[in-house]
């Protein structure tokens, strides 16, 4: 697909700080991109913060007109797994919350998941994954016939060149459903992945920061509150300048693919391992017969990324 064409998405998410910068730079992009609905996930948070932190974010950006539907509450078969400890107790930390202006919309994510995706016309809609993946695997598994509804499936999660951030093997989105994430990936569907090889690489500078605040309309002030709150204990892990940012990487993939590199690979998820659960498996050097299932990006001109970033959250209010 060409970077030019305006592309109907669907955000699947769990906000989360870093998700709501990705719903952000979304709408900025609306010429670009046509937001179709959010489905809020279990993940950062519980499903009752997700659900109406995704609502409160619409509200920033004047978009309530988008529906956002409440999707699974618990991983697949897992004990649910949070990051509060990342994200704050509310999932926003950083910025002050107000009631969400409107209603969730009627009926759940995976049955709307299923609904939209039958109606559209083939390879029409891309799916953002921000979260882990439990509403898109219980929707596949529900019914597979939808797969051809899908264009591809654009999703933060996993690691390879870099490991895992909740432990030594696993990222948070595959770690909090590992059999969730192992559906996904199995599931035929074009994938590309924006892993932590890559998040790694775009951190969140204090000058990167002020630029965004000094855009001076209200999106780039809160996504400069959420950058200043985010990635603390990275910075701390790593002695970086700026955490990593991850989720908006999906959305800066759709709008500029070109900023990234990558290779096609097989990946699988680890489900049974015992220190290794969630870990994504990638055969990067092409050393098994698995045919590849994945682009896996690990590479982005994080100085390009931040511009597009900043260019695009100044057509926000
Ligand atoms: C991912 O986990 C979550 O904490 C973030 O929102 C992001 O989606 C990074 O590992
Ligand atoms: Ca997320």
């Amino acid at each position: 697909m060409s970077s030019r064409t305006r592309r109907t998405i669907i955000i699947d998410t769990d906000p989360g700080q870093d998700d709501a910068v990705a719903i952000l730079f979304a709408l900025a992009a609306s010429d670009r991109l046509d937001v179709r609905a959010i489905t809020a996930v279990a993940g950062n948070v519980p499903l009752n913060l997700t659900a109406k932190n995704a609502r409160i974010v619409l509200g920033w950006a004047n978009r309530t007109d988008i529906p956002v539907y409440a999707g699974c509450p618990r991983p697949l078969v897992r004990e649910p797994v949070t990051a509060e400890h990342v994200h704050g107790e509310t999932g926003l930390d950083g910025v002050p919350l107000q009631e969400a202006d409107v209603e969730l919309a009627n009926g759940h994510a995976v049955d709307f998941l299923i609904k939209a995706l039958r109606s559209a016309g083939p390879a029409s809609i891309t799916l953002c994954l921000l979260g882990p993946m439990t509403n898109l695997a219980a929707a596949l598994v529900q019914e597979p016939d939808i797969r051809p509804g899908i264009s591809e499936v654009v999703l933060m999660g996993g690691g390879y060149h870099v490991s895992g951030n909740v432990t030594p093997a696993a990222e948070f989105n595959v770690y909090a459903d590992p059999e969730a994430a192992a559906v996904v990936f199995g599931s035929g569907i074009p994938m590309v992945v924006l892993p932590l090889d890559v998040t790694h690489q775009v951190l969140s500078t204090k000058e990167r920061i002020t630029r965004l605040e000094n855009i001076g309309n209200r999106a780039g002030k809160l996504i400069a509150a959420i950058l200043r709150a985010h990635g603390l204990i990275e910075i701390e892990q790593m002695g970086t300048d700026g955490g990593p940012l991850h989720d908006p990487t999906v959305i800066a993939y759709l709008l500029q693919p070109s900023l990234f590199c990558g290779r096609m690979v097989n990946v699988t998820v680890e489900t049974r391992g015992e220190f290794t659960v969630g870990e994504t498996v990638v055969d990067w050097r092409g050393v098994t017969e698995r045919p590849p299932n994945a682009l896996w990006l690990n590479q982005v001109d994080s100085n390009g990324f931040y511009e597009l970033l900043t260019e695009t959250v100044k057509r926000l209010p």
